[in-house]
């Protein structure tokens, strides 16, 4: 196959028909910060154990196509030894990894950031290949504020994006381009759709100046909502209306797929938002979610740290995973929610 042929058939697998894809890519740092919050000690080997306890789901497959590693797990392995890539390739899930070094102080941009990770790359993918994974993961961080967004940082964090996915490319790795507009804020609908726009018209014009072959590469983008702190919040169906009208206004047809970040929406408000979305009529790509948070919360926080909660906590798991793969096909409900847990 060539180069091309693989990346196209990597991202159609990752973007196979009611399934989506599961983000563990969490930091140590970030995964720490998750387990505090539920009281539980966070060490190389407690995070191993969770994200044991994830992959290990019973049935996962059936909903979930790809997995998103960081680095610290991409090197890890299940109690029984075998790494975490093969038990994952071998249950039929794309095993990915995030290959960002997070997003730092943009010089001479107060509260604005870019993201850091492009020095060495190209080796630490050949690396990450060699490893197993077949996909990748870039996150650029917008926030908005009064006099932030700067064009300055958008057009930075666009550039980085569409060298790191130019590099993902040529190492036969399918980038997965996150350009996240960040919902903290008092921010109205309408600003969210026009910082939304700006980002991804740059990313696009990035993209396509550094050569980057559309077909293989899957886009993860913001919902367009209001900021949290917004009095006028807005219901499901307007924000699908906003996020698809931005999206079939933004994201050429070549982009194979579109995949969500929940950025801190409950899983029952993503499930149900991306329902409003796959309701409505053709659309020129396919439209899933890679949640992390909206599909994780509820099973880390029923595990604690306990091996004696994996069974319990995989059925959460699965069921946020379930619930997901109905938003997907259109055909989540909210009262599907009261079955299993
Ligand atoms: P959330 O769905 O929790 O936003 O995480 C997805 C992700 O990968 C963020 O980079």
């Amino acid at each position: 196959m060539t180069n091309e042929k693989t990346l196209e058939a990597t991202a159609s697998a990752m973007l196979a028909g009611g399934k989506g894809i599961l983000a563990t890519d969490e930091t140590a740092g970030t995964c720490t910060k998750r387990f505090l919050e539920c009281g539980i000690e966070s060490t190389d080997d407690s995070r191993r154990a969770y994200r044991e306890m994830l992959y290990t789901t019973p049935g996962i497959r059936e909903y979930i196509s790809a997995v998103i590693l960081c680095d610290e797990t991409i090197r890890q392995s299940a109690a029984d030894g075998r790494r975490f890539v093969d038990l994952l390739n071998g249950a039929g899930i794309i095993p990915g990894v995030k290959v960002d070094m997070g997003a730092k102080p943009l010089a001479k941009a107060q509260e604005e950031t870019v993201t850091e990770g492009l020095d060495g790359l190209r080796e630490r993918l050949n690396e990450y290949h060699e490893m197993g994974a077949r996909f990748t993961k870039w996150r650029a961080v917008i926030n908005i504020g009064p006099e932030i967004p700067s064009r300055y940082c958008i057009e930075t964090n666009a550039h980085a994006l569409g060298r790191y996915a130019a590099l993902a490319q040529e190492a036969g790795l399918v980038p997965i381009v996150e350009p996240e507009v960040i919902s903290n804020g008092d921010h109205d609908i309408d600003r969210c759709q026009e910082v939304t726009e700006h980002v991804l018209h740059s990313v696009f014009e990035q993209l396509a100046m550094q050569r980057c072959f559309l077909e293989g590469i899957i886009l993860k983008p913001n919902m367009i909502t209001p900021g949290r702190e917004c009095p006028a919040q807005a219901d499901a169906g307007e924000i699908a209306e906003r996020t698809l009208k931005t999206l079939r206004g933004c994201v050429p047809a070549a982009v194979p797929g579109i995949a969500f970040l929940s950025g801190g929406q409950s899983g029952e408000e993503a499930c149900e938002r991306l329902g409003a979305m796959a309701s409505d009529g053709p659309l020129p790509w396919q439209l899933t979610f890679s949640f992390g948070r909206a599909l994780q919360r509820p099973a880390l926080q029923i595990w604690g740290g306990d091996p004696a909660n994996v069974a319990a906590a995989q059925s959460a798991v699965l069921h946020r995973a379930r619930m997901s793969s109905m938003g997907r096909m259109g055909r989540y409900s909210p009262n599907m929610e009261q079955a299993s847990v």
